[in-house]
Formats: C-alpha cells, sequence, structure tokens
C-alpha cells in the first residue's frame, strides 16, 4: 500500500483535494495498487467517499456527544472514512493516548497506521498490533533525501522485529522519498509500503510522480 500524506499544504487545499484523489483513484485502478490518502481534516467529508481508502491525519482519544473540536473514530467511520494516522510525528501522542486509539480502531474495524522515529519505538509498539507501523525518522521528513536511501539499516531492522513477532502488522516507511527508485529500494529493504507527501502534493504533475510510485510498486 502507498499512503499519501497530505498534511496542509497549499497545493491541495479547497476544491483542489478533489481533483488530487481523482487522479490517484484512476491510477490505483491502472496499476492495480492500493493507494490511500490523508487530506487535511476539515477536507476529509469532500472525498471520503472516493473508490480509494481515506484516512485521517490524526484522530483524538475523545467521546461520542458532548466533545468540542475533536476528531472521532466512531464519527469519521460513519463518514467513511477507513482508518487514521496515528502519532505522526507532526503530531504526536502519549502511549496510552496510542494504545486507546489502536484498541478503539479495531473495534471499529477501521485501519490504523502508527507512526514511529526509531527501532526501538517499533519493539515497544508491536505488541499492539496495529494494522501498519510506519517508520519515519523526522529529520528526514520534507528534505528529498529518501530513508531507503540514507538510512537503509533502519528499514530492514524494523521488518524483522515486526516480523518476528509473527502479528499481522505490516510495515511502511516513509521520510524524504520522493522517487519511483527510493520507493523500489524501500521495498527491497523490506517494507510492505510506504508513507509519503512533499514528494507527490509539491510535485509539478501528479498524474506523473503518482504513476512513478504506483510502478515502483507493482
Ligand atoms: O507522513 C509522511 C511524511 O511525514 C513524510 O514526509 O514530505 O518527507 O514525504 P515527506
Amino acid at each position: 500500500m502507498f499512503v499519501i500524506n497530505c498534511k496542509n499544504y497549499e497545493e491541495i487545499s479547497g476544491d483542489k483535494i478533489i481533483k488530487f484523489v481523482k487522479t490517484a483513484e484512476k491510477i490505483s485502478k491502472k496499476y492495480k495498487v492500493k493507494i490511500a490518502i490523508s487530506p487535511p481534516q476539515h477536507l476529509i467529508g469532500l472525498v471520503a467517499s472516493s473508490t480509494i481508502p481515506i484516512f485521517a491525519q490524526h484522530i483524538d482519544d475523545s467521546k461520542i456527544g458532548s466533545t468540542t473540536g475533536f476528531i472521532i473514530p466512531e464519527l469519521l467511520k460513519k463518514s467513511k472514512v477507513k482508518g487514521s494516522l496515528i502519532n505522526h510525528s507532526e503530531h504526536r501522542i502519549s502511549s496510552k493516548e496510542i494504545e486507546r486509539l489502536i484498541l478503539k480502531l479495531k473495534e471499529l474495524k477501521m485501519v490504523s497506521i502508527l507512526c514511529v522515529k526509531d527501532v526501538a519505538e517499533v519493539k515497544k509498539y508491536v505488541k499492539l498490533n496495529p494494522d501498519y507501523i510506519a517508520i519515519e525518522p523526522s529529520e528526514l521528513i520534507g528534505s528529498g533525501k529518501a530513508v531507503s536511501k540514507e538510512q537503509p539499516e533502519l528499514i530492514s531492522k524494523a521488518a524483522s522485529i515486526i516480523n518476528n513477532s509473527k502479528n499481522k502488522t505490516k510495515l511502511l516507511c516513509g521520510a524524504g522519498i520522493v522517487s519511483g527508485e527510493d520507493v523500489a529500494k524501500a521495498i527491497e529493504l523490506g517494507s510492505k509500503g510506504i508513507l509519503v507527501a512533499s514528494g507527490i502534493i509539491k510535485a509539478k504533475d501528479w498524474n506523473k510522480i503518482i504513476s512513478e510510485f504506483a510502478k515502483a510498486l507493482v
């Protein structure tokens, strides 16, 4: 799977998110590659009924009903959102919240993608059995220097911890990935997909770059 985190980039603001998601839908169908998108939180309802999975960028451990300004999975599910990133390095939360949110997504049959910064966190959180663990060294985020080339051992170590755990968690990796070659290298090292943002969102031709990434995953 390849997950595109749109963050709060201006390039996908307003109606532009619709065009972006439609481009990804077409490519996902053409190459039979699973592409998921995390739009900015306030735009999620605009694209949640797409044919490709839409994930939140963050969820809160807050209750249904009289709570204000929180994003909660129960309501996201009712809007057809399929899951969420948890603990992205730009939105870290406590381990207690991580535990509760993974559990909540499981109960709701929604997909959890837990972001971690290093191998120690892979070891710590694999026990919670999230659907995906995405390893991203924060210093490479947005740098254009791919984790798969700069820190290959990080991916192979994370892959071996997850494989040895024998649970169903799959590994994703991200940070600085900007080309099909970076994607292919990540897969070669044991990642089952990637988590990407600027390399796609800020590219001039979305169709071209998403296709390049998709082909590297086929
Ligand atoms: O969530 C994806 C992310 O943090 C990686 O960002 O811009 O380096 O692809 P980027």
